[in-house]
């Protein structure tokens, strides 16, 4: 046995099986810093020399297995250069490791992200412990970089071109069922047997699994530019290149260099250094650890809750409830009659059926969510939420029901977007206890939920609020309770600018084709049309204080009732959930700048006003609550760096 090594241990068991244990020193998650991976090439070097009759690697963590590379260490390039060493380092030991003469096998269980997946690919086999943390991924192309450790060469060859490209292009991860069915791992196995099963397979050494005909035949030479050219077709309808060159350096890499980053020559797009030099992966690292900081948002509170009850299945109410079901809480529903739950309820179960899939997991969220017409679930409740109609009489009466049977420590919460929370809980016994847990509709795709502190609200309250949104994997924003919060407030002005340059006579279409050139998912025209026109013009006027006129056509269309997506018509006339669009006129710098001004205004007021803490957390709130491009970093990171856009 040998012990000297700082973040990897090894064992040999009585078959001459080595053990390779990895448990990063000082550390709750595994990562592959520079001192991890210069470490594993000493380990290897060391068991080539004592050629064990096999290799299994393992995590010591309960939390996974490999996150991937250290990002820390992303932040600290400063030139091609460096960024160049990291790939190198990682690649060479991955070829190590696959050099090595006996069979190697990693044993995955929870997550294997991005550098681990590329070690467990050149291991000669891959067992995935089948529990829900189990995801393989390579999620490089979400902060704009590539899988420079082997994994363009290897993933298509174990997996074949198709699924590869799909995984390495979006970043999307799969769990252990699918990555046996797919042929990423070769066993997908329960717990219990995990070592044994691991065991067993590193004594057969069965012959590798062969890729399918069709797959190995589009992973050749000859086929792979046709692959390419498709995928490449698929990939531009998405994602242009200038915004998000990682994706189609992936493509490139793959195609034609066999996915060895070391083989395309300076100045190719598909070179890590190209990736490295451009603005998109600096912003991306950027959003990642914006990510991990409304994150730990959610640590300053020890709290947990159990069960939730929501008032008001609406809209906002019916998906809260659903998605809290969904993350394993038990959710009370009410509403004012049994028939006002109804839509709610079936909306729950498509989300369950679509998210989920598997019978018994949608059942265990079905069984979780239940209606509640009386309220009596208010009397349980760790975390209460209103969502009732937008109206200051009906919420008063409502809390001051609700304040009276609440337990002493749970969570009083209105999800009201207009409303001022100092006036909600003027009548309360203790105004303190009432907080803002402000979601967005759609409220499953919707990822930012801004916690609104009142000018009463007690702080502890707030952290409770904002560990409570991380229960449920949303994450969460501290805003000041002042009309629009961060979100509203900077969509606000931007869109009545929209509106407005509609009355003057420019086609929706050009200015939402100006806005997703600039980056934005969806132009401010279609937008509007899609949370709802009424709402739109409700939320302009608490924003203006009532002063503004509405723009003329927004006003017109909504005494029609075309109220936008929801009603068949608005701006846009649409059919199965997607707007018809007419001709697009030119987009020019003058425009695109003109529409984005009043957003990037707003945003630099809302700072200013300190309505959120700091310009970090403003470009982070407003990425994942309105889609800001994100490839730009954030509407202040864009512009302290004076870019044209
Ligand atoms: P909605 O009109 O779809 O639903 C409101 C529901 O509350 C209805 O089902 C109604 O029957 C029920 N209700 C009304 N009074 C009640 C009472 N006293 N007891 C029990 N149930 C009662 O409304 P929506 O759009 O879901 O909005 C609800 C709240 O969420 C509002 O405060 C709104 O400002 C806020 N909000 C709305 C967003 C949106 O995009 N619709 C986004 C974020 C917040």
């Amino acid at each position: 046995m040998t012990q000297t090594y700082k973040h990897w241990t090894f064992e040999t068991d009585r078959d001459n099986i080595v053990w390779l244990t990895f448990d990063k020193a000082g550390s709750s998650t595994n990562t592959l810093s520079g001192e991890v991976v210069a470490e594993f090439s000493a380990v290897l070097d060391e068991l080539r020399a004592k050629n064990p009759r096999a290799l299994i690697i393992r995590s010591g963590k309960s939390s996974g297995f490999i996150a991937g590379a250290d990002v820390e260490e992303f932040t600290k390039i400063t030139s091609t250069d460096d960024a160049l060493a990291i790939v190198r380092r990682g690649w060479d030991v991955m070829n190590k490791l696959a050099a090595l003469r006996f069979p190697t096998l990693a044993l995955v269980n929870g997550f294997c992200m991005g550098g681990g997946l590329e070690l467990a690919l050149a291991c000669r086999y891959r067992i995935a412990v089948d529990q829900p943390g189990t995801r393989f991924a390579l999620p490089e192309v979400m902060l704009g970089i590539l899988p420079g450790w082997g994994g363009v060469m290897r993933l298509p060859r174990v997996v074949g071109p198709t699924a590869a490209l799909d995984m390495m292009m979006t970043g999307r991860s799969v769990d252990a069922r699918r990555a046996k069915r797919m042929g990423l791992a070769d066993a997908s196995v329960p717990p219990r047997v995990m070592e044994n099963s691991a065991r067993i397979m590193a004594l057969e050494a069965p012959a590798p699994r062969a890729l399918p005909f069709l797959q190995s035949l589009m992973n050749s030479p000859l086929l792979r530019p046709l692959v390419a050219s498709v995928a490449r077709r698929q990939l531009a309808a998405k994602a242009r290149r200038e915004h998000y060159p990682a994706p189609y350096a992936i493509l490139d890499l793959w195609q034609k260099y066999d996915g060895d980053p070391f083989a395309p020559p300076i100045g190719d797009p598909a070179s890590v250094a190209t990736l490295a030099e451009g603005d998109t992966a600096r912003n991306l690292i950027r959003i990642f650890f914006l990510q991990e900081r409304m994150k730990s948002l959610g640590k300053e509170s020890d709290f947990e809750a159990k069960h939730v009850h929501v008032i008001g299945a609406g809209v906002m109410g019916g998906d809260i409830a659903a998605w809290c079901a969904m993350r394993g809480l038990a959710v009370t529903l009410q509403d004012q009659s049994a028939n006002a739950l109804v839509p709610a309820m079936k909306r729950a179960q498509a989300l369950f059926k679509r998210r989920l899939r598997e019978t018994r997991r949608i059942r265990d969220a079905a069984d979780l969510l239940i209606p509640d017409v009386a309220g009596d679930g208010a009397r349980r409740a760790d975390v209460i939420i209103e969502a009732i109609f937008e109206n200051l009489e009906v919420k008063r009466a409502l809390f001051a029901k609700l304040e009276a049977v609440a337990k002493p420590g749970a969570i009083l919460a209105t999800n009201t977007s207009s409303l001022k929370l100092a006036d909600i809980s003027a009548n309360f016994a203790d105004p303190s206890r009432l907080v803002g847990i402000h979601f967005f509709n759609p409220v499953p795709q919707m990822q930012l939920v801004e916690i609104v502190s009142g000018m009463n609200t007690n702080s502890a309250t707030v952290k409770k609020a904002a560990a409570f949104v991380r229960q449920i994997d949303k994450l969460p924003l501290h805003v000041k309770d002042s009309p629009g919060f961060l979100v509203n407030r900077v969509l606000g002005p931007y869109l009545n600018q929209a509106l407005r340059m509609v009355d003057e006579g420019m086609a929706p279409e050009t200015l939402d084709a100006a806005m997703t050139q600039f980056g934005m998912p969806m132009g401010p025209i279609e937008l509007a049309d899609t949370v709802g026109l009424d709402i739109c013009m409700h939320a302009g006027k608490v924003l203006a204080g009532g002063s503004a006129q509405p723009p003329k056509k927004l006003a017109d269309l909504v005494a029609a009732g075309n109220l936008g997506k929801k009603s068949g018509r608005g701006f846009y006339a649409w059919q199965d959930g997607k707007a018809r669009k007419g001709a697009v006129g030119a987009v020019t710098q003058e425009l695109i700048e003109r529409l984005i001004a009043p957003y990037l205004k707003e945003a630099q007021a809302v700072v200013a006003e300190g309505i959120v803490a700091d310009a970090d957390l403003a470009d982070a709130g407003l990425i994942f609550g309105t889609g800001f491009a994100p490839f730009r970093g954030g509407p202040l990171n864009y512009v302290a760096s004076k870019k044209p856009a």
